[in-house]
C-alpha cells in the first residue's frame, strides 16, 4: 500500500516537474452568460469598505452534465440560480429564483437538480421567537427539476433551541455548502450571530448537516451550533463520511469548535475587532479555501497571513493562546496539506509563550520579500496529484487597520500550480482581466473553472469613493485552467531532468512522513469556555480570535455605539463610507463604525465575537 501510493507520488511528481502553468493553459469565456437579472459584483468588506468581489456560487452535478450558477439579484433580494452547459457556459433552461434570499451563499449541484444555502427573513407566521427587525436566518433549499423539493431553516426559533447558547439569525451568509454522495448528507458552515440566549449579540458560527432528503440532524458528529470563526471567512469540504473537513486558521473538523488546544492551530492570526487579516476571504469569501485531492483523503487549505513574530503570554485566555505580532505589513499566501480531513501534515503553529518566531512552520507560497498585499486566495485540485492555487496582489498597499485588508494598485491575479507535496510547479502567471469570484470546481474532464464579472478591478479606494456600490451587470464570464501536466493543455513539456529528480526525492520524504504531529504543541490544559473566549468579562472585553491568538480591545467602556465617526462617515449600517483615508493611525477603526466589536447591521446591534 504504501510502496503503491510512493510510487503514485513519484510519478505524479515526476510528470507535474515537466510543465509549468502558462497563459495558453487559461480558457477564458468572457461575457458568455447573459443573465435574466442584474447582478452587482462588488460588496464592500467588513469594517474597511474595500472592494471584495460578490460571490457567485458555482457547481457541476456528479454526472458532470448539469452546471449551476447562483447570484443575487441586484435589489439585495432574491437568489437567481441558472443552469448553464458545463461546457459552453451558455444559458441552459430558465432560471429558478429563490423569493426572498438575501445571499447566494453556497451551491451544490445534482444530477437532478440543486441545493442553494442562502439567508432570508422568516414569514410572520413562523411560531416561536424569531429574530428581531427581521434579520434574515439561514435556510436550506433543494430543487429538483427547477421545482422546489424541501426547504429547512438552519437559524431561527426551531434550530440548536435547547442549546444554552441560544437562537441563530445570519444578517450576511458568510460560509459554504458541500455535499458528499457518499454519506448522503449536506454540510452548512456559516457566520451567526445569536439572538437569544448566552450568545446574543455575538457572532459566532454554526456548522450543521443536513440529510439528503432536508432533514436536519444534529445528532451528527462535527455539528456545532456554536463556534467562532467570526465573519474573516470559513473553510468547508465534504469527505467520504461526516463529519467533513473543516477550518479556517484552525482545522476543527469533526469538533466543530474554536478551542485551540482541541483544535489544530494552523497560524497565528492577529485577531482584531473580529476579523483574523481575511485570512480566508473575508466577506464574500468563504469558498475553495480548502480542497480534496481526488478521492484520495489528502486535503490542501490556502490562506493570506502577514506571519507572526514575538508571541506573548495572552492570559485572559489562558494556557495555549498567545497574543503575536503580525511580520509584515502585507498580507501572503500560505497553503497547508492535510493528511486526512483531520490531519494536518506537519507542524502545527506554534502557542509558545516567548517564542520569536510564531510562524516558522507556515509554507509559504509568496517569500516575504514579496511586498505586494495578496488576497482573496482559493484552491481547487486537478485530481489526486496537482492542485491550483490563486490569489490578487496590489503593490503599495495601504494597510491602515490590523487584521484587516489593504488598499492598494491591482497587479493582477495570480495562478500557481501545486503538487501533492506542496511544492510549485513552476512559476505562477499573472493574469490582469479574470479575477476568481465564485467556486472553483474540478470538471469532468479534468480542469477548473469559475465565475467572474468581466471589468476592471480596483483596489484603489473604498467601494463607495470608486462609485460601485449600484454597480450592476447582466454578463458573467467563466474561465477554466486546465494543468500543465495534463495532455489538454498547450504547453510543451520539455522535460527538467534536474527538477525532476528534486521533485523526486521531496516526494518521497513526504509519502513516507506522513505521520501528524496534529495538537503536539497544544498543551491539553483545560480551556475557558466557549462562551467566555467569546465574549469576557466586562472589563477585559479580550476579543477571541479565530485561532485562539486574541486581542484585547483598549477598552471597552470608551466605545459607545453612539461614538462619531472620525474621518469620512458611516451609514446607517455603521460601515464605512468615504474616500479609503491613506494616513489614519491603525486604530483609527476603532472609532470609524462606531464600536469596536459592536456594529449596527440590518438594524440589529452585534458584538463581533
Ligand atoms: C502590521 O500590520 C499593520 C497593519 O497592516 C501595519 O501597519 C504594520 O506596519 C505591520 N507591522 C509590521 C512589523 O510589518
Ligand atoms: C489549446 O489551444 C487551442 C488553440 O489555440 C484552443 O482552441 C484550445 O482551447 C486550447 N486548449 C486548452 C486546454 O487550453
Ligand atoms: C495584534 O496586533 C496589535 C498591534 O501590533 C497588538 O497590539 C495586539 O496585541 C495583537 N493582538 C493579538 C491577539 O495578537
Amino acid at each position: 500500500m504504501l510502496v503503491l501510493s510512493s510510487a503514485l507520488l513519484l510519478l505524479s511528481a515526476a510528470q507535474s516537474s515537466l510543465a509549468a502553468l502558462t497563459t495558453s493553459n487559461l480558457n477564458k469565456h468572457v461575457d458568455v452568460l447573459t443573465l435574466d437579472n442584474a447582478f452587482n459584483p462588488v460588496e464592500e468588506a467588513y469594517w474597511t469598505g474595500l472592494p471584495h468581489h460578490r460571490r457567485t456560487p458555482f457547481a457541476v452535478s456528479p454526472d458532470g452534465k448539469s452546471a449551476y450558477l447562483a447570484y443575487l439579484d441586484s435589489s439585495g433580494t432574491n437568489v437567481h440560480v441558472q443552469e448553464v452547459s458545463p461546457s459552453t457556459f451558455a444559458a441552459t433552461g430558465t432560471t429558478v429564483t429563490v423569493t426572498g434570499g438575501k445571499e447566494a451563499g453556497g451551491l451544490v449541484a445534482h444530477n437532478d437538480g440543486f441545493a442553494l444555502l442562502t439567508n432570508e427573513v422568516m414569514p410572520s407566521s413562523t411560531s416561536g421567537e424569531t429574530p428581531p427587525s427581521d434579520t434574515p436566518v439561514a435556510v436550506l433549499y433543494r430543487y429538483t427539476s427547477g421545482k422546489q423539493t424541501w426547504k429547512t431553516w438552519l437559524g431561527g426559533p426551531n434550530v440548536h433551541s435547547d442549546s444554552s447558547m441560544g437562537l441563530s439569525c445570519s444578517p450576511d451568509l458568510n460560509g459554504d455548502l458541500v455535499y458528499s454522495e457518499e454519506s448522503k448528507t449536506y454540510g452548512a458552515y456559516f457566520v451567526v450571530t445569536n439572538y437569544q440566549g448566552d450568545a446574543s449579540g455575538h457572532y459566532g458560527d454554526n456548522l450543521l448537516y443536513v440529510t439528503s432528503e432536508g432533514k436536519l440532524d444534529e445528532s451528527i458528529e462535527g455539528t456545532s451550533s456554536w463556534g467562532c470563526s467570526h465573519n474573516t471567512g470559513i473553510a468547508l469540504e465534504a469527505a467520504d463520511a461526516t463529519p467533513y473537513a473543516s477550518g479556517y486558521v484552525a482545522l476543527n473538523s469533526g469538533n466543530g469548535g474554536m478551542d485551540t488546544t482541541v483544535a489544530t492551530k494552523i497560524s497565528n492570526e492577529n485577531v482584531t475587532n473580529g476579523a483574523t487579516n481575511e485570512a480566508l476571504g473575508g466577506m464574500s469569501g468563504s469558498y475553495s479555501g480548502l480542497a480534496r485531492f481526488g478521492s484520495s483523503t489528502k486535503y490542501i487549505l490556502t490562506w493570506v497571513s502577514r506571519g507572526a513574530t514575538d508571541l506573548t503570554a495572552y492570559d485572559w485566555m489562558g494556557d495555549g493562546y498567545v497574543s503575536s505580532v503580525n511580520r509584515t505589513i502585507a498580507r501572503r499566501v500560505a497553503i497547508a496539506l492535510m493528511s486526512d480531513k483531520k490531519t494536518l501534515n506537519g507542524e502545527a503553529a506554534t502557542s509558545e509563550v516567548g517564542a520569536k518566531s510564531g510562524d516558522s512552520q507556515i509554507n509559504w507560497i509568496v517569500p516575504e520579500s514579496n511586498t505586494n498585499d495578496c488576497s482573496n486566495a482559493h484552491v481547487a485540485t486537478f485530481g489526486e496529484s496537482n492542485a491550483l492555487l490563486t490569489w490578487e496582489e496590489a503593490s503599495n498597499p495601504q494597510c491602515n487597520f490590523i487584521a484587516m485588508g489593504c488598499a492598494g494598485t491591482f497587479e493582477g491575479t495570480k495562478f500557481q500550480e501545486i503538487d501533492s507535496t506542496g511544492a510549485t510547479v513552476g512559476d505562477a502567471i499573472t493574469v490582469k482581466d479574470t479575477y476568481v469570484a465564485g467556486d472553483m470546481v474540478t470538471m469532468s474532464d479534468g480542469r477548473i473553472c469559475w465565475p467572474y464579472v468581466s471589468m476592471t478591478w480596483d483596489l484603489s479606494d473604498s467601494v463607495m469613493a470608486l462609485g460601485l456600490s449600484s454597480k450592476t451587470t447582466k454578463k458573467m464570464s467563466f474561465a477554466c485552467m486546465s494543468s500543465s501536466s495534463s495532455s489538454s493543455s498547450n504547453s510543451t513539456a520539455g522535460a527538467s531532468s534536474a527538477s525532476s529528480s528534486a521533485a523526486v526525492a521531496s516526494s518521497t520524504t513526504a509519502a513516507l512522513a506522513v505521520a501528524s504531529s496534529a495538537a503536539a504543541t497544544t498543551p491539553s490544559v483545560a480551556s475557558p469556555t466557549t462562551l467566555q473566549t467569546l465574549i469576557g468579562s466586562s472589563a477585559s472585553a479580550a476579543q477571541q480570535g479565530a485561532n485562539g491568538a486574541s486581542t484585547v480591545i483598549a477598552s471597552p467602556a470608551a466605545i459607545t455605539p453612539s461614538e462619531s465617526v472620525a474621518a469620512g462617515a458611516s451609514n446607517s449600517d455603521g460601515w464605512w463610507y468615504g474616500s479609503w483615508p491613506t494616513a489614519v493611525p491603525a486604530q483609527a477603526g476603532k472609532t470609524r463604525s462606531g464600536k469596536t466589536c459592536r456594529r449596527r447591521k440590518r438594524g440589529v446591534a452585534h458584538v463581533e465575537a
